[in-house]
């Protein structure tokens, strides 16, 4: 079994609890805040678990700036993952932000696929109210979304499952 890296965005709040939440049931795999790294650091792995909050676009420019994620978007969108298997997770609130529910998962999933990573780890939308969402894809979510807002306890529920779920699909 080759090792799993887990890298989040952004740091000190809830995509950092959860990270921390993951690696304790996967205690093998490696954590790295990617703020912290450079790109080709996750090379380094054939499994990734990839981790990111949605800031709302209006203040995209603003906040999202701070997570980490935005300054290495652009290369990732110039890194070849192919060989690479990749689960995401993705931090939202479902109720004030139910528009636009963990958009960025669905941003970061389809620029790793695009680049040749494999997916896995969707997750059955019916056990969230949301409206709209663009980590949707083939009626389901891209990765596992996470609403520490207003669902926190559902969150280690969710997590052992969907690490369940990854046993047989990555791990
Ligand atoms: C300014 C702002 C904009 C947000 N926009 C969205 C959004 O568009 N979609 C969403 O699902 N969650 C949105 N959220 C909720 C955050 O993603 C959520 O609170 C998340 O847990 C924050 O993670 P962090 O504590 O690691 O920063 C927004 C939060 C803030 C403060």
């Amino acid at each position: 079994m080759s090792k799993i890296g887990i890298f989040f965005a952004p740091k000190g709040g809830s995509t950092e609890k959860v990270a921390k939440k993951i690696q304790a049931q996967l205690p093998d795999a490696d954590l790295h805040c990617v703020a912290d790294i450079e790109i080709s650091e996750m090379l380094k792995y054939d499994k990734l678990i990839l981790g990111i909050a949605t800031i709302g676009k209006e203040t995209w420019d603003q906040d999202y700036k701070k997570s980490g994620w935005d300054l290495k978007l652009p290369v990732v969108e110039n890194t070849d993952f192919s060989g690479k298997t990749v689960a995401l997770f993705g931090l939202g609130d479902s109720v004030t932000y139910g528009l636009n529910f963990v958009d960025a998962m669905g941003i970061l999933g389809r620029t790793i696929k695009k680049q040749g990573g494999k997916l896995v780890g969707f997750t059955d939308t019916k056990d969230y109210n949301f409206t709209e969402s663009q980590a949707i894809e083939n009626d389901q979510f891209m990765g596992l979304p996470i609403d520490e807002d207003f669902e926190d306890e559902k969150t280690n529920e969710r997590i052992t499952q969907w690490i369940k779920e990854l046993n047989d699909s990555m791990l």
